[in-house]
């Protein structure tokens, strides 16, 4: 299928344009299609009994952790699947047993949910170091060199920043990690959903990231781990599916995904993950990346050219995806966002983007507007959007 045809599948209205990709992508029809399937057709609970329809639910079920698997490269881990990033990201924070003195390495970019859960073991005696980018947003690698130091514990970074969307050297972060023995977690909601991403390539111990903004239905999102790192957390729920054995006594847990999936789990919503992943390999990751800078790029060149406007962000296309935050000099964000609206039935996210120290760094105290592309954006949106930004702009 080419990009340009994948349009017809989602059914959104026609003269909507919707740039708010960033924080929850659309879904296409074949991944609805998956999903009413199930329900309307075999519908049963997983991993519990011998009946027909409860076999071929479980067997399903199963095959949409190995596609998740495959979609990340993560075969060789165990793929978790959860409601969102932001639990799979708790799950690693409740789950690891911290002592006094462990320090977690961060960044003043992450969102909240790769913030907040780090932040809270302070009162374990945790240490919590921060690490500060240039206001474009991109990394020293020195300054983590500097800062990871043999009592880091973990260190959580975003793969791609949800306000600059600048791409961060992960890998090279992961090779310091294993230096110094220390586990790293990426935040890979920005990721995952526009380019490749191979868990095992970049070397971190555990990938987080969300189903719904890469096509698939909301309350869904994984947990990756490493296999030398999946027994390492101990699971945030206990309950059925989780053991091999209980008596009055205690419990054995069992191993792999079944670990952290306590409970019947959301089963169609995975299934419809586990489609949104095969339909994305189907167009394939590095048609719709190139396709997202075309995008980007003209985004970026246009905006350059608006008197007013400032770009938040790299301003050319080097490490960086489509996601784009500016302001207009004296208009709030939120009118802006408004405005787009109005007038064209653009739909961009205004505000802080759940990153509140970040605004704070940058100065940005009402926050930025964000376009974020996907792949059924056009060309010709870019242009509606830019003209759309002039004429907002001219009454500066
Ligand atoms: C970089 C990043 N991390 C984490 C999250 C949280 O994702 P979710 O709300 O799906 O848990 C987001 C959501 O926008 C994000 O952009």
């Amino acid at each position: 299928m080419k990009i340009e045809d994948c349009i017809a599948d989602f059914q959104i209205p026609q003269y909507l344009h919707y740039m708010d990709n960033a924080a929850t992508s659309l879904i296409p029809e074949p991944v609805i299609a998956s999903m009413n399937e199930y329900d309307r057709q075999y519908r049963a609970n997983v991993g519990r009994g011998m009946h027909r329809l409860t076999r071929v639910a479980t067997q399903r079920y199963q095959d949409a952790h190995d596609s998740v698997s495959d979609f990340i490269g993560g075969k060789e881990g165990t793929t978790v699947f959860t409601r969102n990033t932001t639990e799979a990201i708790n799950m690693v924070a409740a789950g690891l047993d911290w002592q006094p003195g462990d320090r977690i390495v961060t960044t003043i970019v992450e969102h909240h949910s790769n913030l907040l859960p780090w932040l809270r073991l302070r009162q374990k005696g945790v240490e919590i170091i921060i690490i500060y980018p240039g206001h474009d947003g991109i990394f020293d690698i020195e300054a983590f060199d500097e800062a990871i130091t043999a009592n880091t514990r973990l260190v959580a970074v975003s793969h791609v920043s949800n306000v600059l969307g600048t791409v961060q050297p992960v890998r090279e972060i992961a090779a310091i990690c294993k230096e110094r023995g220390a586990y790293f977690l990426v935040d890979g909601a920005q990721s995952v959903p526009h380019f490749s991403v191979d868990a095992q390539y970049i070397g971190c111990d555990f990938l987080c990231f969300s189903g719904h903004k890469m096509l698939g239905p909301t309350g869904t999102g994984v947990l990756w781990m490493r296999d030398t790192v999946d027994t390492v957390i101990s699971p945030l729920i206990l309950g059925g599916g989780t053991v091999d054995d209980v008596t009055t006594e205690g419990y054995t847990l069992t191993t792999g995904y079944r670990r952290y999936e306590g409970g019947t789990p959301n089963i169609s919503g995975s299934i419809g993950l586990a489609q949104a992943a095969k339909y994305l390999e189907s167009l394939g990751m590095d048609t719709i990346c190139r396709h997202e800078q075309k995008l980007t790029e003209r985004l970026l060149a246009g905006l350059a050219e608006v008197d007013h406007v400032t770009i938040h962000g790299p301003e050319n296309i080097r490490n960086r995806i489509g996601v784009v935050s500016f302001t207009i000099d004296k208009i709030h964000p939120h009118e802006i966002a408004y405005l787009l609206d109005e007038k064209e039935a653009i739909l961009v996210r205004s505000g802080d983007h759940c990153c509140i120290p970040l605004m704070r760094y940058l100065g940005l105290e009402n926050g930025t507007v964000r376009a974020s592309l996907y792949l059924y954006n056009t060309l010709e949106e870019i242009d509606l959007l830019i003209e759309s930004i002039e004429e907002i702009a001219r009454m500066v």
